[in-house]
């Protein structure tokens, strides 16, 4: 049997130098967003039970934690509000001193130049019920009345220097709104990260407590179906014609066949969102010593971005740059 197998891809993983040779996939801190929650009212950081390392920023906190993700190398932050109060429309959401806007002018004021500052553009952290829109009046969510509320969000947080606006309620036509919204401001500079193919998905829970939502009920009627691929080949259409700069598919880990059907099509870069369950779901295991997280954690992190995804956001963004730079 000299010379059998003839063939050993073997030999391409026999030491760490030619391992590293050979990668095909390789995450740099740049592509990294951290996704940044700031609470009105409170004087230290709340800790998010579901949510392990991870907590509910005071506007100080915030400050810090920006300069600390400067510092990590990371490519962006995403910042959600949690007001004191919410109503029937999400008025906090469109207040030019609400708590997100405030965090925008924080944290752009910080470290604006060395790093890309998101806001999400959704109604759910603001309304008393809890959905991503206005209520029409038999209670179903209004499509077109919600859009007006965004366009208006858009433009608050594009007034208070925000460089990216991710519209994340997944109404129809909410890109095109959005963007002329902020043309008509004079905010053309003002970029969108349409949330795309954002799926009605469990693994959103632990987010649920992070932005203190009321929502009972579900998202079905707005956000996909997970037995569907082909709908979120027709949302990239839409958002790319409507003027979308970048486009997401979220969440990551259970989509990660959505995530390649798309940027193997995409004209624009393609962003993941490995959303708050997946993150619960490796530190459980973690903290029951079940499995191993780091190794989960870059694992799960280098799928995402070989599965397509150009950037992603992940609440590990700051421990992940670090290990990254570490080699
Ligand atoms: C909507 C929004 C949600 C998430 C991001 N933007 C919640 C939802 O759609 O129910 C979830 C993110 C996560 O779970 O980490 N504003």
């Amino acid at each position: 049997m000299t010379g059998f197998p003839l063939h050993r891809p073997r030999r391409l993983r026999t030491s760490p130098a030619v391992r590293r040779l050979v990668a095909e996939t390789r995450l740099h801190p740049a592509q990294l967003i951290l996704p940044a929650f700031v609470r009105e009212g409170i004087s230290e950081p709340v800790p998010i039970g579901s949510m392990p390392g991870v907590v509910q920023h005071t506007r100080d906190t915030l400050r810090k934690a920006a300069v600390e993700a400067a510092e990590a190398g990371l490519g962006g932050l995403m910042l959600y509000g949690v007001p004191a109060v919410q109503d029937a429309v999400g008025s906090e959401g469109t207040n030019p001193d609400g708590i997100l806007q405030q965090a925008i002018r924080d944290v752009v004021a910080e470290v604006g130049d060395r790093l890309v500052v998101m806001s999400d553009l959704c109604l759910d952290e603001y309304t008393d019920h809890g959905h991503c829109g206005v209520l029409a009046a038999d209670g179903s969510v209004d499509n077109d009345a919600t859009l007006e509320r965004y366009a208006e969000m858009a433009v608050v947080q594009a007034d208070a220097g925000v460089h990216m606006v991710g519209p994340s309620g997944m109404m129809d036509g909410q890109i095109g709104v959005v963007r002329r919204a902020l043309d008509e401001a004079g905010h053309q500079d003002v970029a969108v990260l349409a949330y795309t193919a954002k799926y009605a998905s469990g693994f959103y829970g632990p987010f649920r407590e992070a932005v203190g939502s009321s929502l009972r009920g579900d998202r079905k009627t707005y956000q996909q179906d997970p037995a569907n691929a082909r709908e979120a080949l027709r949302e990239l259409e839409l958002d790319v014609a409507e003027g979308a700069d970048l486009v997401m598919v979220k969440p990551a880990m259970a989509y990660l066949d959505i995530l390649r059907q798309v940027a193997d099509v995409s004209p624009v870069p393609v962003a993941a969102y490995q959303v708050s369950g997946e993150y619960a779901m490796v530190e459980a295991a973690a903290a029951n010593g079940w499995i191993d997280r780091d190794r989960l954690m870059m694992e799960t992190l280098t799928s995402i971005h070989r599965a397509g995804a150009e950037q992603i956001l992940t609440y590990w963004a700051v421990e992940a740059a670090r290990a990254l730079r570490q080699g």
